[in-house]
Order: C-alpha cells, then structure tokens, then sequence
C-alpha cells in the first residue's frame, strides 16, 4: 500500500466480502464523474481501490480518505485496521467500527426507548443454553435465577415474537401465539439470546428505509414476498405525516449512533410508526434486491463519499447522547414536537445543508451521468453478469427480464 494522502487527489477505500454488484457501479460511478470543484474551485479526483488485508504497521499512514466497510462486522483483521486508521490517521468510515458493540437490534431499542419512540413492549431473557464455559459455571449457579418465561410472554400478551437481540434475515425469528409456541421456539433457541416483543398486529405498511449520508429513501417493504418482489416501487405508501415520521426516525437513529450506511425497519399502523429493527451492519443495497432504487443508492453513496472527502468532512467517533437526552426529558414537550428537536439534531449531524449545497454546486451533472449510465450497455452487463451469478441457469432469463424492466421504468421516470 503507498502511503500518505493528497488534499485535492483523493481515494476511497472499499472493503468488500462477496459482492460485486454494487462496487462496479460505485467503481464505474466514480470513473465517469472525472474531477470534482472543490469550494475554492480547485479541481478534485476521486478513486476507488479495493483494500486487501495484509500485516500493517500501527504507525502506517494510509492513504485513504475514507473507507466503506461491508466485512469488519466479522472479519476481525480488517476490523483492527479500521479501528487503527480512525484513531491514529483520521480516516472517514461508513461506518466506525467503534459502533459495532451497538449494532444489533437491542441498543438501538434502548435508545429508541429513551427518546421516547413507539419500540412495541421487548424483553430479553437470558439463554436457553448459556454459553459452555468453565469459567461460567460459579457465577451461573450462584447467580443465574431461574425465571418463568409463561409469565414473561403473559405480561407482553399473545401473539408476540421472539427473536435474537442481534438477528438478521429473520434466522431464529418466529411468531409466537401460544404457551406451547414460546416452549418450542426458546428450547430452539439453544445459545442465541432472544427478545420477546409485543406484536404489532395488522399494520397497514413495513417501511424500510435505506440511509446513506444526509440522503434516506423510505421504501415499502413485502417481506412475506420472495427476494427481488419485496421493495414495492410504490410512492405515496405513507400519509405525509407518517412518512416524515419514518423519515425523522431513521436519521435520528443514525445521528445518534454515527451510523451512515444502515436500514431501519417499522411497522406503520393506522399512523402510528413502530420502529422494530434499526441497526443494519451491512444494509442490503444488492441491485437484486433494490433493483428501481439501485441507482438512487448507488448515487448516494457516491454522493456523500464525495462530500465528505472533498470538503474534508471530520469523522465524529464521540457520541454526543446527552444532547438527544436533553430532548428526550423535556416533558412539556409532545411526541411530535421532540420529533422536529431531534429532527435538527439529526440534520446537524450530518450538514444536510451544506451536503446539498455541495450537490448542487460540485456534483451538478451527477443526475444526468447516472441516467446515461443506468441507461447503457455497460450497466445491462452487469445486470446480466449479478443476475447469473444469484440464479440458477433456469431462472436467469426471466430474472433478467424482470430487473431490466424495473430499471427501464427508474429511466423513464428519471428522464422524464
Ligand atoms: N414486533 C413485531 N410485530 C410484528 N411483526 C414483527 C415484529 N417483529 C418482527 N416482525 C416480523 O418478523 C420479520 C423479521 O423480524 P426482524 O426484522 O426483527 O428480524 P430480522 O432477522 O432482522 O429480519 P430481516 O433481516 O428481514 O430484517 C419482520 O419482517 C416482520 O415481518
Ligand atoms: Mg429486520
């Protein structure tokens, strides 16, 4: 790795696992956008390299600007070199590995409780199983209780569900209707420690909303569906008011905990919003999956990688939680009016302001170099090229059908 970094020549670092899709476009992206304005007009360039994981000296200076991670949340190399470039060489990461202990479903629960959010009644009960250690076994049998689970999911009420405190892809989720249910699922659940949380029964829409940066799409999730059918390309899904709920939810959350490439999840019901998972490691931004919102999330992240490299933005790996706190105990203030405070917070976080102002001005042409390129050949290869490699032989003209037929119509809509 050469080292040392160049204020106006600058590179941005991709961390990878097994993806593809998204990092040709990002890499493709980047290419096209060629130099960028600085504020004083001085011309910048943007690179992207992909980080190999190597021995590395604590004193090295990398020279990388910034870094998207999709590995250190298990993969424990580069998650010490991360750490190691944020602390001695100020280097920007979406997102601090310094996070990662919060990045399950429970922190960002109890956040959202003390701020006073409608996370729906969870406990969390100790393991079915608790973890095999000699070390253990003193403190286990003097201070393990033994606990009643019925009379837990008695005080949730049925139906409930119960799930891992730091799941993903719905591994080890169930909903539970019954005593006999509960038995079951928490015998399986052998050494995962689960949440029992009220069910938020007949919502109207699941919005799952993408933040990347100052920028957040809020998208109507099917989950019941199979993968590429589960983001519905739908508009107006939310009334305003719950839409800019959903909205204020999701950047609050991410300012709080300094995340900025994460999901968040909630269940809207009759216009109350029920935020049920917030905290994503590695938000899914497969074009298999977006497919229509593909380009608008690719483009984000171009964008705000751009920002904050060009304009030298500081990575902040401080939480400042006294700050939302101070909203959250105002008790004159309502529900809605702590919404807009903390709504300013978030804003602030991120510089929404000056983020847009730079779009406008720096990266003016960057709608129309995503429209040419979506619109291309080059982007129909590797459209071609990930749906070959997620489906097997016989489904692959069909799907390749399908997502060219959502991105045709994110053309049409964005040309027009
Ligand atoms: N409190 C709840 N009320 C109603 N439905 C829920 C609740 N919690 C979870 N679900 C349902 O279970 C599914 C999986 O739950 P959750 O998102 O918490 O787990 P996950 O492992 O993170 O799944 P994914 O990776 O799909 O987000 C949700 O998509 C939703 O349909
Ligand atoms: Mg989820």
């Amino acid at each position: 790795m050469a080292s040392g970094r160049n204020r106006t020549e600058h590179v941005i670092g991709l961390l990878l696992g097994t993806e593809e899709d998204w990092p040709r476009a990002f890499e493709e992206l980047v290419r096209r956008i060629g130099a960028v304005p600085g504020r004083d007009g001085e011309p910048h360039t943007l690179e992207t390299e992909r980080i190999t994981i190597e021995p590395f000296d604590l004193r090295a200076v990398p020279h990388y600007d910034l870094v998207i991670d999709r590995l250190a949340y298990w993969y424990y190399v580069p998650r010490e070199w991360l750490k190691k470039i944020a602390l001695v060489d100020d280097v920007y990461l979406l997102n601090s590995p310094f996070t990662f202990q919060s990045m399950e479903k429970h922190a960002a629960y109890c956040a959202m409780i003390r701020l006073g959010l409608k996370v729906p009644d969870t406990w969390l009960v100790p393991y079915k199983n608790p973890v095999d250690n000699a070390r253990y076994a003193y403190t286990a049998a003097k201070y393990n209780l033994p606990f009643d689970l019925d009379a837990v999911a008695d005080r949730i009420g049925y139906p409930l569900f119960m799930k891992p405190y730091d799941g993903g892809a719905w591994v080890g989720v169930s909903r539970i209707s019954g005593p006999e249910d509960l038995h079951r699922a928490y015998d399986e659940s052998g050494e995962r420690l689960m949440h029992l949380q009220a069910s938020v029964e007949g919502y109207d829409v699941f919005a799952r909303s993408l933040t990347i940066g100052a920028e957040t799409m809020v998208m109507k999730f099917q989950p019941e569906l199979p993968m590429h059918e589960r983001y519905a390309v739908e508009h107006d899904f939310l009334s305003p008011q719950a839409g800019s709920e959903v909205l204020t939810i999701s950047r609050l959350i991410n300012a709080f905990f300094r995340w900025e490439f994460n999901s968040c999840e909630s269940l809207v019901r009759a216009d109350e919003v029920h935020p049920i998972d917030y905290a994503n490691a590695c938000p899914d931004i497969a074009v298999t999956s977006l497919h229509y919102y593909f380009p608008w999330a690719i483009s984000a992240l171009v964008k705000w990688s751009a920002f904050c490299a060009v304009t030298g933005r500081r990575s902040r790996l401080d939480l400042d939680t006294g700050r939302y706190f101070e909203v959250a105990d105002l008790d004159d203030l309502s529900y809605d009016e702590k919404l807009s405070r903390y709504a300013a917070l978030a804003e602030e976080y991120f510089e929404s302001d000056r983020y847009r102002e730079f779009c406008a001005t720096s990266l003016a042409d960057l709608d129309d170099i995503v429209l040419d390129w979506v619109a291309s050949s080059d982007f129909d290869a590797l459209l071609v090229d990930t749906v070959r490699s997620t489906y097997p032989p016989h489904e692959q003209d069909r799907f390749v059908a399908h997502f060219r037929g959502l991105l045709a119509l994110w053309v049409r809509d964005n040309a027009a």
